[in-house]
């Protein structure tokens, strides 16, 4: 079914899923017809490294690949005049629930490439990387196709369109590990060690690739480019707000009518987003708002809860990657978390004892509650582990995995001591303490 075009009679923004619905907009000769390359020319080349940055601080775009980091001020970091820079386009995709990207590449690869040719100018770039998920074959070969398409044209490769800047974009193929998508050991992965996260600082943007700066930038960010080259920075604050500026690619699975990609304006209330995406299935007892990170929301915080950076700060949560997940009154949220943390304790990369260690007790101690085996006090554990392993790690991923622990069992705590309950053997054990206190000890 194709994505609605009006929302309570505005226009919904185009600005990455333009060519979603068009059919052979993934080739160069439909691509063009629609406007795309346009900014490779003067409208690029005129303007200064410097201006393209200041243009991009402008329209506030933030990175959306997770962090919300303002695109611009990244892209200011970069030492300039010492080694190489490199561009590496972060299309690994791993977080549940997310599949923005996928669907990005396989219907508008141009617009991928032209906002690496834009980025890479700004940043005095000669080789980016466009680093994808290993399963990812359908995409891999339309951006195959759509770069040989580009160099045919003269769009990529030496002196581009006469201008005298040259850029190279090769596709470097992940083999599906979730930690390749954090920058630091995705960088790793691409220079051809274990795909391990590194200590930050340095940060890429200063010592990357290569120990050479580098900008990582997820897939769409780097699509937002070229139509605010095109359009200028007022164009692109006109949807959003002041903090998040613009719109925002949002999937949607989960107990929805329509679940799958829809482009909206940041700002806009979740619940109107629902309704956007064929309604609510059921009543909402929580809803994920940004990926399986980003803690959980119970139904009132959704109910005022906007898209939009700020919102989901304020309610303690995130926007994420904008992987969308509401859950009705059926399901359970003890199995919804038991498959979460089951998740996390597999992708750890192992190099951190309280993430590797942590994520796996959670999952252990997870399992057997829902299988009806747990015990008094096992809330608690995990916890206490989650808040152990949340801030004494390398990266990210121990935060983003202890999010979900500590906000499932502190807002569903019910749900969790039901299965306790449930345990014949320990409510037998609980009779016996109580009946003959201290005769356990
Ligand atoms: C465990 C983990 C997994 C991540 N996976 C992805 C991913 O698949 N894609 C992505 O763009 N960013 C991912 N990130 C965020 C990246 O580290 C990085 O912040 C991002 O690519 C920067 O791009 P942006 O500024 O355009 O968002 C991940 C972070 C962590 C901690
Ligand atoms: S926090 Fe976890 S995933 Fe990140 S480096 Fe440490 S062990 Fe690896």
């Amino acid at each position: 079914m194709p994505a609605p075009t009006h929302w309570k009679g505005k226009e919904l923004p185009r600005i990455i899923s333009g060519m979603f619905e068009i059919e052979n907009g993934h080739t160069l000769e439909v691509a063009r017809k629609h406007g795309a390359y346009a900014t490779i020319g003067p409208m690029l080349f005129d303007k200064s490294q410097f201006e393209m940055i200041e243009l991009v601080k402008d329209s506030g775009l933030r990175g959306r690949g997770g962090a919300g980091f303002p695109t611009g001020m990244k892209w200011s970091f970069v030492p300039r005049g010492g080694k190489p820079v490199y561009l590496v386009v972060n299309a690994d995709e791993g977080e549940p629930g997310t599949f923005k990207d996928r669907l990005c590449m396989t219907r508008d690869p141009h617009l991928l490439i032209e906002g690496c040719i834009c980025t890479g100018y700004a940043l005095g770039v000669r080789t980016a990387y466009i680093y994808v998920r290993g399963e990812m074959l359908p995409q891999i070969r339309k951006l195959n196709a759509a770069l040989k398409e580009a160099y045919d044209a003269g769009l990529l490769g030496e002196n581009i369109q006469g201008s005298g800047y040259s850029l190279d974009i090769y596709i470097h193929r992940g083999a599906g590990a979730y930690i390749c998508g954090e920058e630091t050991g995705l960088i790793n992965s691409l220079e051809g060690y274990k795909g391990q996260p590194r200590l930050k600082p340095p940060f890429p943007a200063v010592s990357g690739a290569f120990a050479s700066p580098t900008v990582v930038n997820n897939v769409e960010t780097i699509m937002a480019v070229p139509p605010i080259v095109k359009n200028g920075a007022k164009w692109y604050r006109q949807w959003g707000t002041d903090k998040s500026p613009g719109s925002k690619l949002f999937t949607i699975s989960g107990d929805i009518g329509r679940p799958g990609v829809y482009e909206v304006p940041l700002g806009i209330p979740y619940t109107e987003f629902f309704e956007l995406a064929g309604g609510l299935q059921g009543d909402l007892l929580g809803c994920i708002p940004g990926g399986s990170s980003a803690p959980v929301l119970t139904a009132e915080e959704t109910a005022k809860a906007t898209m939009d950076y700020e919102s989901l700060a304020s309610l303690k949560s995130m926007l994420g990657s904008g992987a969308v997940t509401p859950f009705n009154t059926t399901r359970d949220p003890a199995l919804i978390l038991e498959s979460i943390a089951r998740f996390y304790a597999h992708e750890s990369c192992g190099q951190c004892t309280p993430c590797r260690e942590g994520t796996g007790y959670v999952d252990r101690i997870l399992r057997k509650l829902v299988a009806g085996e747990g015990r008094d006090g096992d809330i608690d554990v995990i916890k206490d582990l989650a808040d152990r392993y949340e801030w004494t790690t390398i990266c990210a991923f121990a935060p983003g995995a202890a999010w979900p622990v500590q906000s499932f069992v502190t807002k569903f705590r019910a749900h969790f001591q039901k299965h306790i309950d449930r345990n014949p053997a320990h409510t037998a054990g609980r009779d016996l303490v109580a009946a003959r206190p201290g005769a356990f000890w």
